[in-house]
């Protein structure tokens, strides 16, 4: 997810503009900011780039996540229907609206198994969160429908799939709510920072006051502003704001680059039949960042990244099931709930629960799993390179064990 490998001129062009009139912050200051509104531009573009009526920018994918779960009104004692692989964030602010994460497994397309989605349903469920991992998808198609007969609102944790299209709408824009990061490691990055988008203007309404202390944005200056309700400070820089109007304006190249140099690694890989690939709901909308694939079992797959590292390959291939930030099994934190102020009860049921249940079904995928991070910057030579030595690395673990002739 690397927008920061094609950073320039560009982007120290916005951030110039910033520093010229002294004026970091977002709001106000009207005069001396000499009409340099870069968040504004940048909400503007994400709209017209992405398709949805409104975007409120905010400090980080983290704080989108948990301003659009506080204006989806998710609260204390709903049930939030989220994905076993996904990143800490995501229980994180259903946690800190004072909701309940309800984590239930993912299938091979690395995200929620509608099925599994189903089955957690109680007269206590408000949100479902769809994470949208590694620059893919999930099934929109029957995650709309559950909440269309369940009537619960869907929430896109799109963060990881900036530019991803699901039948030719953009990730972000199908639930009620969508969010992005553009932290430094996103295909578009602002430093830090992140969107909430939707079309829902109340929605927006909200989401523009909680992340800004509860103002209104009505009053002559800030301090004539009113609070219609209690917010907080999510706000994103006028610094962050610039970079990102940057990088927007190179998505499409970046998409183009990451995709050819995917279809090329896949094509390399593929050789080896005894690999699978992950399961993508609309293959046409992948922005592929990630080239996801499958060893038949977890035993190979942990002599494989062992291979990997004796010939100094690991380096962009991700094994999730032994992370400590994106899979249930390493959530320790979690699991014990070792916050630091008391959670409610509803949480420390479900904590409990979390305890209980077997992640058995998402362990079968995610102990096979290695997700291989496709850059920008690959010479022709370095992507041929990589993947005939990782296919190599593959085949060799393969003939070991006795799998292949
Ligand atoms: C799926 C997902 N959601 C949310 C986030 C949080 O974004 P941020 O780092 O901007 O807080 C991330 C960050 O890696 C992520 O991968």
């Amino acid at each position: 997810m690397p927008g920061f490998e094609l950073f320039g001129e560009e982007e120290r062009k916005e951030v110039n503009d910033v520093l010229q009139t002294g004026i970091l912050m977002r709001y106000g200051f009207d005069g001396p900011r000499k009409d340099i509104w870069k968040s504004k531009l940048l909400e503007e573009a994400i709209c017209k780039k992405f398709g949805c009526k409104f975007a409120q920018l905010v400090s980080s994918g983290t704080a989108a996540l948990t301003t659009a779960l506080a204006s989806l009104g998710v609260g204390a004692g709903d049930e939030v229907i989220m994905p076993a692989f996904t990143f800490v964030a995501s229980f994180e602010a259903v946690i800190s609206v004072g909701a309940v994460p309800v984590l239930v497994d993912i299938d091979d397309t690395l995200t929620l198994d509608p099925g599994a989605v189903i089955k957690a349903i109680t007269p206590k469920t408000k949100c479902i969160m769809a994470v949208h991992m590694c620059g893919s998808m999930a099934d929109l198609d029957a995650l709309l429908k559950i909440c269309k007969e369940h009537d619960l609102l869907l929430l896109e944790d799109a963060c990881q799939s900036i530019g991803s299209t699901y039948k030719t709408k953009y990730l972000g824009t199908l639930g009620h709510a969508g969010t992005f990061s553009f932290d430094f490691v996103k295909t578009i990055t602002c430093g830090e920072g992140g969107v909430v988008m939707t079309s829902n203007e109340d929605i927006f309404r909200k989401s523009d006051g909680y992340s800004d202390h509860g103002h209104d944005h009505k009053g002559i200056d800030r301090g004539a502003d009113l609070h219609p309700f209690v917010g907080y400070n999510f706000r994103i820089s006028e610094l962050h704001a610039a970079v990102g109007l940057a990088q927007i304006r190179k998505l499409d190249e970046f998409l183009k680059i990451q995709r050819k140099n995917h279809q090329e690694l896949k094509n390399i890989l593929s050789e080896v039949p005894e690999i699978s690939f992950r399961k993508i709901p609309d293959p046409s909308g992948d922005s592929c960042t990630f080239l996801s694939w499958f060893m038949p079992t977890e035993e190979l797959t942990r002599a494989l990244v062992t291979e990997l590292m004796h010939q100094n390959i690991l380096a962009g291939n991700f094994y999730w099931f032994d992370n400590n930030w994106h899979y249930i099994r390493k959530w320790d934190h979690l699991k014990n709930g070792a916050t630091l102020n008391t959670l409610n009860d509803p949480q420390n049921e479900a904590l409990q629960k979390i305890r209980q249940t077997s992640f058995s079904v998402s362990d079968q995928v995610m102990s096979r799993c290695v997700s291989t991070a496709i850059s920008l910057i690959w010479t022709e030579e370095q992507l041929k390179e990589k993947g005939k030595k990782m296919a190599g690395a593959i085949k060799k673990i393969l003939s070991k064990h006795g799998v292949s002739a």
